[in-house]
């Protein structure tokens, strides 16, 4: 890490928030194990604390001084802990209320980031009496239907065919995740994702990732569990390029007024014309695995996974970030 050494008393005494009520429950029990690990590597003085399994009077009667989140997901991403550690007045890792409410949904997101010109994938909303067809006139015949507030790869599909049974279907399956739904032209091209850290003008890019799955097929069982996605970091791609995204993912992340730590997912559209960036989506609670992609790209910069979570960790607050 850069700067002088910390000293671990002071950050009092540091909950780590963990586990919670989200479809990533999972995950997040390893993001919020590997925290906790580090930290009391570090010599801080750290607790788990599980929402879904511990009421909130416990986390109000451990007087943490500070919160490092570690959940993903809905009630630990998007806003609802962040609301209450505001309300304790428990300063917390990462963005703030307003920022975490945006970023969950993808739909939210993408209408700001097109507001503002920033590239995202064309989409449309899916309803019940949407006319399919009409769908794939507009977007093309290769897309992806995602719920707009889960993560993780849940409740995604691709759907690659004219035939509209296959796009109801793909819809009716997001649909057992979240009431919204939409639909987005399909990206063909490298997958990179860009962590950053810090708020405002101090935010910075971390080195880009790239992500190569077994057969282009990115889902959420090779996301954590194969040994065949292969992550290349910092990405072979043109130091411009990646200059490029990483400047179009910090403005994408101010914008929505993020703070702390994130990480955007971006998809890379190659063409006779070049390579042109199409951002996905912005994590306010990335995963914090030891397999995990921001800790991958820290350690391309020579931050060790102690030092990241130290670093995140020296940033929490409360109220406006950035
Ligand atoms: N428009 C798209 N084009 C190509 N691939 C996509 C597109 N949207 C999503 N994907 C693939 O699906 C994965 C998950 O999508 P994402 O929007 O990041 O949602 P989440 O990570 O919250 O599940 C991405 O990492 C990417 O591999
Ligand atoms: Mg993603």
């Amino acid at each position: 890490m850069t700067g002088p050494a910390l000293d671990p008393k002071s950050f009092g005494k540091v909950g780590v928030l963990l586990g919670g009520r989200s479809a990533e429950r999972e995950v997040s029990i390893m993001s919020g194990t590997g925290v906790l690990q580090a930290l009391r590597s570090r010599g801080i003085d750290a607790h788990p604390f599980d929402p879904a399994t511990q009421p909130l009077a416990e986390l109000e009667a451990a007087r943490f001084d500070r919160a490092f989140i570690a959940l993903h997901g809905r009630f630990g991403e998007d806003g609802t802990i962040q609301g209450v550690l505001e309300t304790l007045r428990v300063p917390y890792t990462g963005s703030g209320v307003q920022a975490s409410s945006i970023a969950i949904d993808k739909l939210i997101t993408k209408r700001l980031w097109a507001a503002e010109e920033i590239p995202t994938p064309a989409w449309r909303e899916l309803h019940a009496h949407t006319d399919f067809g009409q769908v794939v006139a507009e977007l093309g015949d290769a897309l992806i239907v995602k719920p707009v507030r889960e993560g993780s790869t849940i409740g995604i599909t691709k759907v690659t065919s004219h035939d509209r049974n296959e796009l109801a279907a793909a819809h009716e399956a997001a649909l057992a995740y979240d009431d919204v739904v939409i639909a987005e032209e399909l990206i063909r091209g490298r997958e990179l994702t860009c962590a950053i850290l810090g708020s405002g003008v101090a935010a910075r890019a971390l080195p880009l990732v790239e992500i190569r799955a077994p057969g282009a097929n990115y889902d959420y069982q090779s996301k954590y569990f194969s040994d065949e996605t292969q992550y290349l970091c910092p990405a072979p791609v043109e130091d411009w390029l990646a200059r490029d995204v990483q400047q179009l993912c910090l403005r994408a992340y101010n914008l929505l007024g993020a703070g702390g730590w994130g990480r955007i997912d971006v998809m890379l559209h190659q063409d006779a014309r070049g390579d042109k960036p199409y951002l996905l989506e912005l994590n306010t609670s990335p995963g914090m695995t030891s397999h995990s992609l921001v800790p991958m790209a820290a350690r391309a910069e020579g931050i060790d996974y102690a030092d990241l979570v130290l670093e995140i960790l020296s940033q929490a607050s409360l109220g406006v970030r950035a």
